[in-house]
């Protein structure tokens, strides 16, 4: 059996309060028996080097901490702080943790806020699937279905149909973990699961949860408490488990 813990949407900006909620998430997941720990995406706020640099210092665990990044990332800041690396192009990795395999796929696009999954990072996504005899874990910032949220989903991953031609044509892709739309939420996607983790930074207002008319301005709740999913993987099956982190 293998627990994967999914969070989300850190996005460390220099504030106490960011740090403080990160710091929640990771010293309660230090305390779990998990396996890895899944970061998809938004892991700093502006992009800048001093939020990777706490990036570094606070998403640290005994297990592997895998990230991925979303669109409020910086390539060439996170290639620079995170991999020890430099360049632009998409930050596509193939890990092994926990004894699985995880496609990390970069779906942003630079400046911009929805997502899109670039032919090479479709090639690479195919080859992984292609080259593996084993069930594979792929991740991605951008939510590739709809999540019911208007706001959310105006900024959702631009071409699912081309990561759902590359799902379909392989035998070993399992399932489809994403971050983004900073909510709990679960689908199907090319026959797959789709999880999306809850955001550590903040939760997205769903529309028949308040009366007022959602915009951006309102849409993220920031008192709600942060969260994570605990995907169980067992003889290929997979279990997703919800759950809040108090204070
Ligand atoms: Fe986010
Ligand atoms: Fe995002």
């Amino acid at each position: 059996m293998t627990i994967i813990a999914h969070i989300s949407d850190t996005h460390f900006d220099g504030s106490e309060r960011a740090l403080s909620r990160v710091r929640r998430a990771m010293t309660y997941l230090r305390g779990c028996n998990v396996d890895v720990i899944l970061v998809t995406g938004d892991l700093a706020d502006h992009g800048d080097v001093k939020e990777y640099n706490q990036v570094k210092a606070e998403l640290v665990a005994d297990v592997p901490v895998l990230l991925l990044p979303g669109n409020h990332d910086d390539r060439a800041a996170y290639r620079e702080i995170l991999l020890d690396s430099d360049g632009s192009a998409p930050i596509n990795q193939l890990k092994r943790a926990g004894g699985l395999l995880f496609a990390l796929c970069d779906s942003t696009i630079p400046g911009e806020d929805d997502g899109l999954l670039a032919p090479e990072t479709l090639d690479w996504l195919k080859g992984v699937l292609a080259d593996s005899e084993e069930p594979v874990f792929v991740g991605l910032h951008h939510h590739p279905i709809r999540l019911n949220n208007p706001l959310l989903d105006g900024i959702r991953l631009r071409n699912p149909d081309d990561l759902a031609a590359v799902l379909r044509g392989s035998s070993t892709a399992r399932a489809v973990f994403c971050g983004h739309a900073h909510a709990a939420a679960a689908g199907t996607f090319a026959g797959l699961p789709l999880i999306a983790a809850p955001g550590i930074f903040s939760t997205t207002r769903l529309p028949w949860t308040t009366t007022d008319q959602l915009a951006w301005a309102n849409t993220f709740d920031r008192d709600d408490v942060p969260g994570v999913v605990f995907h169980v993987v067992e003889n290929g099956e997979l279990t997703s488990h919800f759950r809040s982190i108090a204070e």
